[in-house]
């Protein structure tokens, strides 16, 4: 069984509790998820062969700080840097440091920022110069597992179609779905119930009701779907070393559906990938 809770009177801590939020936090939302894609989209110039993630990490700690905010990874759990800075078959939590980026990388780069108490978190690939085919596909169906997800949230739906909608389209498309790492609840807590899986049952899970905040954030492989951890404590990468993607979108439901709070002002949810029309889509 689940439990909900007004937002407004309990408003911190995991409880396991999932918050509905009014219109207020809504509002809030808005502007700290609208800040974090801004940064998303200022990234989109930097990121080019020859660049380090530590610059990438300077650019995200200059951003905060000249936006008066401030980065919700830096010292998260001992976490030591403003961004997570994603490499090939690194599949979440990287690390930025000096080494540069080489042409036909991939990056995903994540980022949380915190504007009077609400959390933004989005994340997007970059390609890094031009990439070989594989990579760039990895991207495309890895937003599209996100976007496909997006399409299931609504009131009287369930957490599970989530999962169940992005794991049959990406493997349906011979990737896998990492099932270590799930997205979450999200708003005054960085991470709160519920757990968002990326794989899973149609029906499975929570009820979803208008006033529940959430990310989805899907990790897609080219290989198979295990992870180990790096001795730094944090990197994760894929076990067979294959490339592994992953978007992030901050959404909400509502009376009617869905919104997405952290979409691109400038259209550049899917910077310098190309993603192809869906055969059979409407228009
Ligand atoms: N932004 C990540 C997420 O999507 C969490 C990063 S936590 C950190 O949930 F400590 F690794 F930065
Ligand atoms: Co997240
Ligand atoms: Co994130």
């Amino acid at each position: 069984m689940t439990t909900y809770l007004e937002a407004e009177a309990n408003p911190t801590r995991n409880t396991g509790v999932i918050r509905l939020y009014d219109a207020a936090a809504f509002e809030g939302m808005r502007r700290a998820c609208q800040l974090t894609a801004r940064c998303l989209d200022g990234l989109a110039e930097i990121v080019q062969p020859g660049v380090t993630t530590q610059a990438i990490d300077d650019f995200v700690a200059e951003f905060a700080r000249a936006n008066d905010t401030v980065s919700a990874t830096l010292n998260y759990r001992g976490y030591p840097k403003s961004v997570c800075t994603s490499i090939n078959h690194v599949v979440c939590h990287g690390i930025p440091n000096d080494k540069p980026l080489k042409e036909g990388d991939i990056v995903n780069i994540d980022v949380t920022f915190v504007v009077d108490g609400w959390h933004g978190d989005s994340s997007r690939m970059y390609p890094v110069g031009r990439l070989k085919r594989a990579a760039e596909r990895l991207c495309e169906v890895t937003y599209r597992s996100l976007l496909i997800g997006i399409e299931e949230v609504r009131p009287g739906g369930h957490i599970g179609d989530i999962g169940a909608a992005i794991q049959e389209y990406a493997e349906g498309e011979r990737c896998s779905v990492v099932r270590d790492f799930c997205g979450h609840g999200v708003g005054k807590l960085f991470h709160d119930a519920p757990n968002i899986l990326h794989y899973g049952r149609r029906g499975d899970g929570p009820e979803m009701r208008p006033g529940m905040i959430f990310t989805i954030e899907p990790m897609i492989n080219l290989g198979r779907p295990h992870v180990k951890i790096l001795n730094d404590g944090w990197t994760a990468v894929t076990r067979d070393r294959t490339l592994s993607a992953q978007y992030e979108h901050t959404v909400a439901v509502t009376e009617t559906g869905c919104e997405v709070f952290t979409f691109s002002p400038a259209g550049l949810d899917t910077p310098g990938i190309i993603m192809a029309p869906v055969a059979g889509a409407a228009e």
